[in-house]
This record gives C-alpha cells, sequence and structure tokens, in this order.
C-alpha cells in the first residue's frame, strides 16, 4: 500500500473536476485521482452547448435564465443556488474562452448562441438564443480545454486510479450524532488499474466529480464509465443521496441504440414528426414546440408511440426531420450528431428523417451540496473537508428536469466554486487529521472476497438484467406496479451479486474486478432510485407516476433525501432533518430511510408549467 498527502484531492477529471483543480491548484497542494484519462471523461460527449445570457445575438438577461431553470426544473430547483448559476454563466464563458475554447463565433466576431429546450426571453414568451457551442462538440472542447490548461498549471493526475472508499472521523451509518457535531472528511482509498496496487490519499479537502450513474439503465446516451460511483461510496459512507428519483430522458437518443443525438439539431430547426408526418409538439407545447423542456418533449414522444402514432416497422420511435435545412448548415452546426446517424442507422439526414426515441441521459439528483460546493450529511450540516461538484451532486439547480446546457455551464460555475472553496478550507487546516488504523481494510477486503469467489453469477448477466429491468419499469412512465417491479428485481439481483465472481484472478489491469465492483456501485444506486420514485407518489418533472398524474404542491414541494442504515437503527431519517417523508424499506442487513429537504424559494412562486 502507498500513501499520499495533498492539501486537496479530487475524485474525476471531467468537467467539474478539471474547472475545480485549475481553482484549487492556484492556493494548495493539489491531486486529481480518475479511473479514466482526463480526456477521455464523459464531458466530452456533451454536444450542444453552455448556456449563458450573454445577449450576443438578441436580447437576454440573466433573470430570464434563473426563471427558466425554476420553471423547467417544475419548481424543485432551490432557487438561490439558480440565480448564482445564472448570474455566474456568463464569466464562466468568459473564463473558457479566456482559455482558450474555440467557440462558434457570430459574423461580428462575438461568441455565437443558439437555441435551446426551455431556454425562453421575456418568462416563456418565445425561444431566446442563449447556448454558446462549438459545432455540436462543445463538451469535447470544453474538456480538452480545461485539461491543456491544467496541464499548463501543473496539476498533478492519477489516471486509472479507481477511488473505492471514502475516510471519514466518524461512521456516519451508526453514530448517532448531534446536530452541529463535527464531522471531517479525511482521504481516500483508490485502486491503481495498471498495477494492483492501493493508494492511500489523505487530504484536507477532498472533492467528489465523478459524474453520473446512467448506466443503471440499458438505452442511454452515458459512457460505460457512468456507474455512480462517487454517489454510492457517500451513500455507503451514511452520507444522504438527494432527489435520487428524477432522472432525465433525453429526447432525441437514435432510436433503439441510444446515442446522444444534441438538442442543438432542433436549436437550429430540427422538427419532430410522427408516422403521419405531423409536427405533434405543437399540440402538446403550442408556443415553443419542439423547443420544450427535455420532460415534456420525451413524454410526448413515448406518448405518441403508445397511441399508436410511432413510426418504422414496429412503430416504436418518432423522426427527427433535418431535411429543410441547407446541407452546408447542417455541416457547419450539425456535424458529428448527422455522421452518427449516418454511421448507426445508415440515414442520411439530409434526405431522411433521423429515427429517435428517449434515452436515460441525466441523473438530477446526487450527492447534496450546499452553493460552495460543501457536501450535507443531512438537510443542513456539512461534512467539513468534503465537496461535490458536477452530476455526482445536487445542489440543486436543476430541479426536477434540467434544462439542456444547464450540465456544462454547472460543472464551470460550481466546479470554479468547490475547487475555491476547498482550497480555501484547507489553508485553514494546520495538519492533517489522523486516518483509520488500518485505512486500506474494507477496500482489500471487498477485492479479496470478489476475486476469491470460486465460481458463480457473470458480472455481465447481472448488470445486464438490472439495465433491462430499469429500462421497462423505470423510464418515462412509472406506476406503482412498475417500480414494485423493478424494486423485487433489484432485490434479486442484489442476491445474485452476493455470488458474482471474476474470471481475471490477476493484478495488472484487472477490469474484469473493477467492473464486478462497478456494478454493486449500480445496484445501490438503481435501489436508492426506485425506492424515492416509489415514495413521490405525485408526477413533476422527469419523475412522471401515471398512477398520480398531476403535481402535488401541498405534500411533494420537498427535496428527497435517501439515507443508508443498518437494518438495527432507528426507523426514522435523522432527527434533525427538516421534516421526513417517513418511508423504509428494509431488506437484509441495511435499510433505505427516506427525510426529506426543505426547497429554496426566493422570487418565483410556484405555478403551472405550460410552454
Ligand atoms: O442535447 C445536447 O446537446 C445535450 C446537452 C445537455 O445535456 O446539456
Amino acid at each position: 500500500m502507498q500513501t499520499h498527502q495533498y492539501d486537496v484531492v479530487i475524485v474525476g477529471a471531467g468537467g467539474a473536476g478539471m474547472r475545480a483543480a485549475l481553482e484549487a491548484s492556484k492556493e494548495a497542494r493539489t491531486a486529481v485521482i480518475s479511473k479514466l484519462y482526463p480526456t477521455r471523461s464523459h464531458t466530452g460527449a456533451a454536444q450542444g452547448g453552455m448556456a449563458a445570457a450573454l445577449a450576443n445575438v438578441e436580447d437576454d438577461n440573466w433573470e430570464w435564465h434563473t426563471f427558466d431553470t425554476v420553471k423547467g426544473g417544475d419548481y424543485l430547483v432551490d432557487q438561490d443556488a439558480a440565480e448564482i448559476l445564472a448570474k455566474e454563466a456568463i464569466d464562466s464563458v468568459l473564463d473558457l474562452e479566456r482559455m482558450g475554447l474555440p467557440f462558434n463565433r457570430t459574423p461580428e466576431g462575438r461568441i455565437d448562441q443558439r437555441r435551446f429546450g426551455g431556454h425562453t426571453r421575456d418568462h416563456g414568451q418565445a425561444a431566446v438564443r442563449r447556448a454558446c457551442y462549438a459545432a455540436d462538440r462543445t463538451g469535447h472542447m470544453i474538456l480538452q480545454t480545461l485539461y491543456q490548461n491544467c496541464v499548463k498549471q501543473d496539476v498533478e493526475f492519477f489516471n486509472e486510479f479507481y477511488v473505492l472508499d471514502l475516510l471519514t472521523d466518524h461512521d456516519l451509518t451508526t453514530e448517532e450524532l448531534e446536530d452541529g457535531a463535527e464531522v471531517n472528511a479525511t482521504g481516500v482509498v483508490a485502486y491503481d488499474l495498471a498495477s494492483g496496487e492501493i493508494h492511500v490519499f489523505q487530504a484536507k479537502a477532498i472533492i467528489f466529480a465523478t459524474g453520473g450513474a446512467g448506466k443503471i439503465f440499458k438505452t442511454t446516451s452515458n459512457a460505460h464509465t457512468l456507474t455512480g460511483d462517487g454517489m454510492a461510496l457517500a451513500y455507503r459512507r451514511g452520507l444522504p443521496l438527494e432527489d435520487m428519483e428524477f432522472f432525465q430522458f433525453h429526447p432525441t437518443g437514435l432510436a433503439g441504440l441510444g446515442i446522444l443525438l444534441s438538442e442543438a439539431a432542433r436549436g437550429e430547426g430540427g422538427i419532430l414528426r410522427n408516422s403521419d408526418g405531423e409536427r405533434f409538439m405543437e399540440r402538446y407545447a403550442p408556443t415553443i414546440k419542439d423547443l420544450a423542456p427535455r420532460d415534456i418533449v420525451a413524454r410526448s414522444m413515448a406518448n405518441e408511440v403508445r397511441e399508436g402514432r410511432g413510426a418504422g416497422p414496429n412503430k416504436d420511435y418518432v423522426l427527427l426531420d433535418l431535411t429543410h435545412l441547407e446541407p452546408a448548415h447542417i455541416d457547419a452546426k450539425l456535424p458529428d450528431i448527422t455522421e452518427f446517424a449516418r454511421t448507426y442507422l445508415g440515414i442520411e439526414p439530409y434526405t431522411e428523417p433521423v429515427p429517435v426515441f428517449p434515452t436515460a441521459h441525466y441523473a438530477m439528483g446526487g450527492v447534496p451540496t450546499n452553493v460552495s460546493g460543501e457536501v450535507l450529511r443531512d438537510g443542513h450540516n456539512v461534512v467539513k473537508g468534503l465537496y461535490a461538484a458536477g452530476e455526482v451532486a445536487c445542489v440543486s439547480v436543476h430541479g426536477s428536469n434540467r434544462l439542456g446546457t444547464n450540465s456544462l455551464l454547472d460543472i464551470n460555475v460550481f466546479g470554479k466554486r468547490s475547487g475555491r472553496s476547498a482550497a480555501a478550507y484547507a489553508k485553514t487546516v494546520a495538519q492533517h487529521l489522523d486516518l483509520p488504523e488500518n485505512p486500506a481494510a474494507r477496500v482489500e477486503a471487498q477485492l479479496a472476497e470478489m476475486r476469491d469467489r470460486p465460481d458463480g453469477d457473470r458480472v455481465a448477466d447481472v448488470r445486464k438484467a438490472l439495465q433491462e429491468t430499469m429500462d421497462a419499469n423505470a423510464q418515462v412512465f412509472r406506476t406503482a406496479d412498475s417500480l414494485n417491479q423493478a424494486l423485487s428485481d433489484i432485490r434479486e439481483l442484489q442476491q445474485r451479486y452476493r455470488n458474482v465472481s471474476v474470471q481475471d484472478k490477476g493484478k495488472l489491469f484487472n477490469t474484469d474486478l473493477l467492473e464486478a465492483i462497478e456494478l454493486g456501485f449500480l445496484l445501490d444506486i438503481a435501489e436508492v432510485t426506485v425506492v424515492a420514485a416509489l415514495n413521490r407518489k405525485e408526477s413533476r418533472g422527469g419523475h412522471y407516476r401515471e398512477d398520480f398524474p398531476n403535481r402535488d404542491d401541498a405534500n411533494y414541494m420537498l427535496h428527497t433525501m435517501a439515507y443508508r442504515r443498518p437494518t438495527a437503527a432507528p426507523d426514522v431519517a435523522e432527527g434533525h432533518v427538516e421534516g421526513y417523508f417517513d418511508h423504509v424499506e428494509s431488506f437484509d442487513d441495511y435499510k433505505v430511510v427516506l427525510g426529506s429537504k426543505t426547497v429554496t424559494q426566493t422570487r418565483y412562486e410556484p405555478m403551472e408549467r405550460k410552454y
């Protein structure tokens, strides 16, 4: 086992992690640990743009952006955080421009902007051009720009290191802590893929920037690496997960494959049509039509298919029509996604509409934080020295439905804020806190058990069954019956997981072993997603319950906080959580306990969403 000491350790080298690193490393000795090479992080797959009310091409302001974000999130957004997001968006884009990001330009040489779903002028009157972009590879450009700047700034990277445990000075799963009691994060334990060696990183401040968990679903735009690691590690150490029932299904995945076709296609004029050739979004969102927020568009598409107006031999998708756009415009603005349609479906977008269907895209929920990125251990107490930013976190700027282009923004605004806060905090800590006596014990035991099992279920089989039940039962439309089916399938798969075995027993580059560990994370995240979805008996944003089709502000204008506790622990969420749903799902040796947290409302009274 090797040990390292840093002031700040950042877990994850996507946009949020590297933006945090650029800030933290100015002030503090900083390391970034990533299970990938940084430029392979999933930020690189983000396509259409990054929102900021620059008003470069038409009238706009940050207040409209805040309003759209709050309304888009079906009023479950914490409005103080949304205001920060929209205000700081402008500097975030300019920061990237100064770092060298090649944004598309207007003829006058300003950063160009395009339309995107749910972004409007005058509080919903018409779609506004707010997304700054680099063709349809904006995330790729952001990732490369941030990485180049990290290299320039001598940030230290530990690549292909899998963080498998979080170390704290209290066991939050079992200890009864007073309100205000101090809990500190002290380090992380990582596994080096190349050597199979364990490394312990002692740190004054730790930032989780590990991304999302889209691989709980079969049809997803997410990379294979999006296995919810940071969320699951925090959850296993007794920290809550917030609003996990809200998962976003991006309307335009390539049908049958889930590969992302950017919403920018509709921002540039693309139109969704059913098998009759009808522009059906005119019925569902008469004002902004195809540029309604994603939850509404995805549900409308699924509804068209359900009601028999789907296209294709099985009537199971709708069509994205770009055929009225000039080929030169398509080539200039949408080069990658049109190539995806050609490569993966054999469709020529100049002349043929592209088959599309919703694909699991983004977790609105995650590890709860305040606006400085500090992680909460309940409704309001923070864990000292622990921060989270990006998709792993829930601040909550996205509420129950994120607007497109607000995630590249989120990683920049809250990545920067977390990096700054973590470095500032680290400077106040004179000495590293002690680590537990054998800090790697849990990880070593877990790896040894997994590696030493002689025979058992295959990881790929269990993962496939998990993804299939999540697609069938916890997707765009949900009911108590479908969610209970998903939960019972997950329980069975958790039993099977106890017997999965790996074929590769070696030490070097053992991806077989790590996929088995990642499957454990996926099962935890799927379980908490479904339990929270069962509990929320209303429809809001990305969570649509056919058995409770209306939004119910009287009972559910609250964030869900899910805790994992041993079965023997008391049956309520922490006493100092502000109110709780009081729902408990007990399994063998642990249970999921649901509590709640107040939604912060500042400027905007909740009202019915109409587009
Ligand atoms: O459609 C897209 O380009 C995706 C953007 C986003 O998720 O923000």
